[in-house]
């Protein structure tokens, strides 16, 4: 069959295009079960059983975007607003050091509040801890990315959310993929290890789309991508759209991997979310990371991205040893170390 013989050019390794993605990304039942057991077998050949965990911190839910997917959307005024102060980013961020992590992501909404001086003396003492800092805190100008780096920030996570410009440019008013992109680069200019990714299932999102979706992380080299399902959220325009399926997401999810062998990939949050075994899944399938929240428990419910987030209720200590049991359960091994992209040739 045409999906038997993708999969064996797959398999022997040999660039796959557009059509040939879409071959694969057309795989259902059995077809599928050999998709995630080849990606599963070149993250075992390529990156072993170690599995890095990245705690997140989610630092603010204001947002002056107001992305049309997103609960924290300018335009949700039923959402009551937070940010952490300074004292208990760095509390939060004490404590999840001692629980472990190697890597903090500092995540959150464009909120103007933090200047950029507040992110740099952030990092600067949270790289005193001895941790890699990936930082998710959306667009900004190259010299504010300049500063950010100079404090000593390892990564940045800024995902493309749809190759097709004209869906990116419909779901986020006022913004370009094109700009998304510059930024992306000059990420890369300043040597951070960049990470992309993409929402699977968008209304309006098309095979097509999803293949572009892959051959854009491939071009933009990134070193990690975060591959989730999208989640209608009941406080914005997407409401009553479809959420993506489990399916669909692990197939991207293990396309990632073959493609791209040394790319780090997220079992992400948002696949926990819509199916209880969702990021075990995903973790036979390609990936190697998972990124639980770290984040203090009475604001956890407040970074309401999309509904029935996972672990809201759950404090630090329990995600981290959950997360490990279930690792341990796969018979792979969490990481002892930093888990800097294996792509780079970046010393630390
Ligand atoms: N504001 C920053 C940004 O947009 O890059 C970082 C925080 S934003 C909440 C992090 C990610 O959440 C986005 O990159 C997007 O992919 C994801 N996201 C937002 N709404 C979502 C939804 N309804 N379902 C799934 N993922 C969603
Ligand atoms: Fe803001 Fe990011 Fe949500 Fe868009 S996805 S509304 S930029 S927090
Ligand atoms: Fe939070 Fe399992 S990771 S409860």
């Amino acid at each position: 069959s045409i999906f038997i013989d993708t999969l064996a050019k797959a398999q022997a390794q040999e660039e796959l295009n557009k059509d040939d993605l879409k071959v694969l990304l057309s795989a259902d039942g059995e077809e599928a079960s050999l998709l995630f057991k080849h990606a599963d077998a070149v993250r075992e050949k390529y990156l072993g059983k170690e599995v890095h965990l990245r705690g997140i911190i989610e630092l603010t839910n204001y947002c002056k975007q107001n992305c049309h997917y997103c609960g924290l959307r300018r335009g949700n005024e039923q959402l009551s607003r937070y940010r952490l102060t300074y004292r208990e980013i760095l509390t939060t961020a004490e404590q999840a050091v001692a629980l472990g992590y190697k890597t903090l992501v500092l995540q959150g909404g464009e909120d103007s509040y933090f200047s950029a001086r507040d992110i740099y003396e952030l990092v600067k003492e949270i790289k005193k801890m001895d941790v890699a800092v990936t930082l998710s805190l959306g667009e900004h100008d190259f010299d504010t990315y300049k500063l950010w780096r100079e404090a000593g920030s390892d990564r940045y996570l800024i995902k493309h959310e749809t190759a097709d410009p004209h869906l990116y440019e419909h779901l986020r008013p006022g913004k370009r993929l094109k700009q998304r992109l510059q930024c992306q680069s000059w990420l890369k200019e300043l040597g951070y290890e960049l990470g992309s990714g993409c929402m699977v299932g968008l209304p309006g999102q098309t095979l097509d789309t999803l293949a572009e979706d892959l051959l854009l992380l491939k071009k933009m080299d990134v070193d990690m991508a975060g591959i989730g399902p999208f989640i209608p959220h009941p406080q914005t325009p997407l409401a009553s759209a479809q959420q993506g399926t489990l399916e669909m997401t692990l197939k991207m999810v293990a396309l990632a991997r073959i493609i791209m062998p040394l790319v780090h990939l997220p079992a992400t949050t948002a696949l926990g979310t819509i199916h209880p075994e969702g990021r075990e899944k995903a973790l036979q399938a390609g990936a190697n990371v998972v990124m639980p929240n770290v984040s203090p428990s009475e604001y956890r419910a407040l970074y309401q991205i999309y509904p029935n987030k996972i672990c809201i209720r759950d404090e630090p200590v329990h995600c981290r040893s959950c997360i490990t049991g279930k690792i341990k359960a796969l018979g792979r091994v969490v990481s002892t170390t930093r888990g800097h992209s294996p792509k780079g040739g970046i010393t630390r």
